[in-house]
């Protein structure tokens, strides 16, 4: 297990379609998990996707057992390993929050993104995961979702006057960003 390296904006290694994971519960799948959450913890993400350590697999990590000092007034989510993933949203309702990203460090913005979604994906065993969720929850599965199409936050931002450094915004958030 180790930490990796974490890929930025303008890596062109994010901007690309990951593969679907074709076997389950083998000694690389494991490792690869184990590194993402040795990674994830290291840097007090809230998620992580396979493609921002260079690879490029739909594989997501989110949640956590603990408060996430990065987000520190937000819901907790169940510690999840997602696998190719596909998500449905439920209605046409949008919410919007501030975002950061661990590919994007010291940044922040505010990001419209689907209320409430239905997730369905497998986890490192192969066996089904099947969610109603929304709010937090949901916003976190479609942030990490979308780095497995390419996405960055960034991209989904449509007030540009929302978007900013995390210690000019939230002071006291900044203090604790290792990012
Ligand atoms: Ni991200």
């Amino acid at each position: 297990m180790s930490v990796r390296d974490i890929l930025k904006m303008g890596d062109p290694r994010l901007l690309r379609v990951a593969e679907p994971v074709q076997t389950f519960d083998t000694g690389e799948l494991h490792a690869l998990i184990a590194d993402m959450r040795d990674t994830m913890a290291a840097v007090h993400g809230a998620g992580l996707a396979a493609p921002q350590i260079g690879v490029n697999v739909q594989l997501v990590i989110f949640g956590s057992t603990a408060r996430n000092p990065r987000y520190p007034d937000r819901p907790q989510v169940p510690p999840t390993v997602l696998i190719n993933p596909v998500i449905t949203p439920l209605g046409m309702e949008e919410e919007e929050d501030w975002e950061g990203c661990l590919s994007v460090p010291g940044l922040r913005g505010v990001v419209p993104r689907w209320s409430r979604i239905r997730y369905t994906g497998l986890d490192e065993w192969g066996q089904p995961i099947d969610r109603t969720v929304a709010g937090f929850h949901a916003r976190v599965v479609q942030h990490e979702c979308d780095h497995l199409t390419g996405h960055l936050y960034p991209m989904r931002i449509r007030d540009f006057s929302r978007f900013g450094y995390t210690e000019v915004l939230f002071p006291d958030i900044g203090a604790l960003e290792d990012d």
